[in-house]
């Protein structure tokens, strides 16, 4: 048998191997190996690391995320301020910026660099001795927020600079700026769960990412998933590089993410043809671009050109006009969400604008509608901006066809023809009744998603279904669903639908944080049932919770508390969690945090194989908070082996070592049992 290695050694070899894997994925787009086997290797280091914390270095990958949620952001000076950009939308304004520049520096032989003006915020990031050491934001331009504990959650920017190959070696220190933006495929999925939980969508991967980079608890921006492109080198130690295209090279040569649609122009002419690809390119992205930066290449020449106070002399931005198009408006639908909520919505004549065709329009409200005064059977313009989904800008009021009414909203709910209400305090009509089709078709649909019970099968058609045939009218009923009842249904067959009865039972177990996301409380996020399971530990306990008590979490606001309160007050809620209690729903927390009975302390565990109800990570976590320990080898000094699926030789050794082996269910006892379960006997 092999020998094990020295952890520290293994250590060394791991984090070097992630390091080589993250550059490949996340910096170069070229990954060399799986996710599994990425995973593979992090779970070892994550492994080594916890049975030897003194091994644990502050680059280490196992590092981005820091658990310590700060109080405020410490203001740093910039060395060099943070200018911004003189913006043009015309190509001579273009040809104007050069003769400035002839002009100052007389006949000289010029080339510039394009890049595109990626639309997100600008950081400033700071390696000493090769390790990522301070990120900054741009702040007022000469002093900004350190920000560094968010900016480490940012896959694409290393911790540590790796050196050039050709052996020039990595500089003392090294400021590099660039842009961190989140990329908008992560933007739309963002928005449809803002949407689904009742949340405002954000108005642009911009507002997204900004308000990201604001938050205080790093892990809550590392869930967010943004990205980053360098684009300049502020100040290096040792020999500098003499063009701006000199030093993107060497910003790449250290591992760093740059652009890779930057090209070197020869001529300004060239530079606007280059405006005039992005300009086409610029849909198929997966990042906003507002335009193109135009800079001269040479570093000596942007020296002397220097800067005015707010703009340096040597570059100009070349922005994009917003897209806009002129369409028919076919209809305005009212649509009713999970609490009720009208909101209409814009039925246009399709429409390319922005790089994709476009039918709907956002409409907010009535107000809107009255203020642009926009009515069905107009003509109107509609506009992509930065904004995903286009807005209606105006009313072409000439093209007016002499039947178009004003746009009234309906006084009863379109689904369920109940009167609709007006909020006190609120511009939104709400349709009051709770037994709404649409409303319960919504709920049931959030109740069942990913991050609230996670019930795998049940989609949103199949809800829709089944709301429609009257089987299920409230979340409790999905516990009385029979399998041979759902086989009838059309294109699902005996298989899935014993699957989906195994989901709902599963989801039984999920716990009062899920739950309480799942129940669709207005405001009650995932964050906010985090911090209310966590400090209240069962739903009895927060029901009985006074206002004050609740207000008292740190991050619970007000609407969260007024919001509960009406929700728990109202009879039909208080039934739906006795029928869900008498349904075996779980409603106390799985881990109450903290206060965790602490069943597993000095035992343990080695897991193996792949588990259905939570993946590895979150199995750690578990066993942890009660104590327990989760080592990567099997040996006599291993109390359990915990065996998912597809469980591999660890299992074995266990068996020959006589180690006790828990299945799923095995461990899930063990996680919810208050006394102290009997583990191998020692030999
Ligand atoms: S160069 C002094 N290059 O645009 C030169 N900026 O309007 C400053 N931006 O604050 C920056 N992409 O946040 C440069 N390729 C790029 C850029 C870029 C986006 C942003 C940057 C800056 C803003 C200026």
């Amino acid at each position: 048998m092999s020998q094990p290695k020295d952890p520290g050694a293994r250590a060394a070899e791991l984090r070097a191997a992630i390091r080589r894997h993250e550059h490949l994925y996340y910096v170069l787009s070229k990954p060399e190996i799986s996710d599994r086997e990425f995973d593979a290797l992090d779970r070892e280091l994550r492994d080594i690391e916890a049975a030897h914390p003194e091994l644990i270095t502050p680059d280490s990958p196992t590092q981005r995320v820091g658990e310590v949620p700060l109080s405020e952001f410490p203001s740093v000076n910039h060395k060099e301020p943070m200018l911004s950009l003189e913006n043009t939308y015309s190509e001579d304004e273009v040809r104007e910026f050069e003769e400035r520049i002839r002009r100052q520096l007389g006949n000289t032989s010029l080339s510039y660099v394009a890049e595109p003006k990626i639309d997100g915020l600008s950081l400033s990031v700071t390696y000493e001795k090769g390790r990522l050491v301070r990120a900054v934001t741009r702040g007022d331009g000469k002093i900004g927020d350190d920000v560094t504990a968010n900016a480490r959650t940012i896959r694409s920017l290393p911790l540590s600079l790796t050196p050039p190959h050709d052996g020039r070696g990595i500089p003392e220190s090294i400021e590099v700026r660039g842009e961190v933006y989140l990329p908008r495929s992560v933007f739309t999925r963002l928005n449809e769960e803002r949407v689904r939980n009742d949340e405002e969508p954000f108005v642009n991967p911009r507002n997204a990412a900004s308000g990201a980079m604001k938050q205080l608890d790093p892990r809550q921006v590392a869930e967010r998933g943004l990205e980053l492109f360098l684009y300049s080198l502020a100040q290096v130690s040792g020999p500098e590089p003499k063009s701006h295209s000199e030093a993107l090279v060497l910003l790449r040569s250290l591992g760093l993410r740059t652009n890779p649609e930057i090209r070197l122009c020869a001529s300004i002419e060239d530079a606007l043809t280059e405006c005039a690809a992005l300009r086409e390119k610029r849909h198929n992205l997966d990042y906003d671009i507002d335009g193109v930066v135009i800079k001269v290449d040479s570093l000596s020449l942007q020296r002397e050109l220097g800067a005015t106070s707010k703009f340096p002399r040597w570059a100009i931005a070349y922005k994009f006009p917003a897209e806009r198009a002129t369409t028919r408006l076919v209809n305005i639908d009212v649509q009713v969400g999970r609490t009720g909520k009208l909101t209409p919505v814009a039925h246009l004549e399709p429409v390319f604008v922005g790089g994709t065709t476009v039918s709907r329009a956002t409409l907010h409200n009535a107000e809107e509608i009255a203020r642009k005064d926009i009515r069905v059977g107009d003509l109107v313009v509609v506009e992509r901006g930065g904004e995903v989904i286009p807005k209606i800008v105006e009313v072409v009021a000439d093209k007016r066809p002499p039947s178009a009414a004003p746009f009234a909203m309906p006084t009863a709910c379109p689904v369920c023809g109940a009167h609709v209400a007006a909020i006190a305090g609120e511009v939104d009509l709400r349709c009051p009744n709770t037994s709404c089709k649409a409303q319960i078709e919504e709920r049931i649909k959030h109740y069942a998603r990913r991050q609230a019970m996670d019930i795998e099968g049940l989609g949103d058609k199949l809800v829709g279904v089944l709301v429609e045939m009257g089987a299920v009218k409230d979340i409790a009923d999905l516990y009385t669903l029979e399998p041979s009842a759902l086989a009838q249904l059309e294109r699902m067959g005996e298989k899935s639908a014993t699957n989906l009865v195994a989901s709902i039972d599963k989801s039984r177990e999920a716990g009062l944080q899920r739950l309480l996301f799942g129940l669709g409380i207005r405001f009650v996020g995932e964050r906010a049932a985090e911090l209310l399971s966590r400090r209240f530990g069962s739903m009895e306990a927060l029901s009985r919770a006074t206002a004050e008590e609740i207000d008292a979490v740190p991050e619970i606001g007000e609407a969260v508390v007024a919001s509960l309160r009406e929700w728990f007050e109202a009879p039909q809620n208080r039934h739906l969690l006795d029928r869900l209690h008498k349904a075996g729903v779980r409603l106390n927390a799985i881990s109450g945090g903290r206060e965790e009975a602490r069943t597993l302390e000095g035992l343990q565990f080695v897991l193996t194989g792949v588990l259905d109800s939570m993946d590895r990570n979150e199995a750690k976590r578990r066993i942890e908070s009660r104590g327990g320990r989760v080592t990567s080898a099997v040996s006599s000094k291993t109390d359990f082996i915990v065996a998912g699926g597809d469980a591999g030789s660890k299992l074995e050794k266990g068996r020959a070592l006589g180690i006790k082996i828990l299945d799923e269910a095995g461990l899930l006892g063990l996680l919810s049992e208050n006394s102290r379960p009997a583990p191998t006997p020692s030999s």
